[in-house]
């Protein structure tokens, strides 16, 4: 399909984010199936996608090294977790978590694979977005080498793990904050609740009605 040159714009796409994106793709990343969130975030329709690379949503703020290892990851037939930039067909972006399943053949064969994507936390993003623009900005000034040399470097020194558990980590920790904040508001809720039911049966006992 023939794409026009696309502007970038600072600006997230609205989308559902309860919802789960899914495309399936051949051993070559070309897409063979795009569910309907997915075609209505990156603003294309299913048939549009299919056939098409899946760089077709590669955001230009992506280091070329976050891809390198999925699909090493991918080769070594084995799941992958990174969270991804992407771009919509009118130059926005979105911010995914993805999850990958091998796709085999009855044989054994590694047919393809399936991606499943979630919404990100935006403090999630706010944490992994310097260190893409540090990635990025080496792999310009230096060459994609010293990209992925520093990217090992970096979680060898500074994470102690892989990016894999680096992210489900961040993804976790991140997660419980929220619950806890929405577990904390509740409580608050529920102890306004209860004082306003104490104050509100003050009259009963402490009024001076009697
Ligand atoms: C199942 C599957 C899902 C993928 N999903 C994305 C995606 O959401 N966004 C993306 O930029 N690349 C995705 N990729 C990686 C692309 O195939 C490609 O490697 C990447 O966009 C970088 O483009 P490049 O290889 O031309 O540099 C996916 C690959 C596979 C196999």
């Amino acid at each position: 399909m023939n794409t026009p040159p696309r502007q970038i714009i600072d600006e997230e796409v609205k989308w559902d984010k309860t919802k789960t994106i899914v495309s399936k793709t051949d051993t070559y990343g070309t897409i063979l199936y795009a569910n309907d969130v997915f075609a209505n975030t990156c603003e294309y329709s299913p048939i549009e996608l299919i056939g098409e690379p899946h760089n077709i949503i590669r955001h230009p703020d992506m280091p070329k090294v976050a891809f390198k290892a999925l699909w090493d990851a991918l080769k070594r037939e084995e799941n992958y977790h990174a969270i991804v930039k992407n771009l919509t067909r009118t130059g926005r972006y979105y911010w995914v978590i993805t999850d990958f399943v091998i796709d085999k053949n009855d044989d054994g064969e590694v047919t393809g694979y399936t991606a499943r994507r979630k919404a990100v936390p935006d403090s999630v993003v706010k944490k992994i977005e310097p260190l893409y623009k540090t990635l990025l900005d080496i792999e310009n000034m230096k060459g994609e080498k010293a990209s992925e040399l520093y990217f090992e470097a970096y979680l060898k020194e500074e994470v102690g793990k892989s990016y894999d558990e680096f992210v489900v980590d961040l993804f976790e920790q991140e997660k419980s904050k929220e619950q806890k904040a929405i577990a904390d508001s509740q409580k608050v809720e529920e102890e306004e609740e209860t004082s306003k039911l104490k104050k509100g049966l003050n009259w009963f006992f402490f009024g001076d009605f009697l």
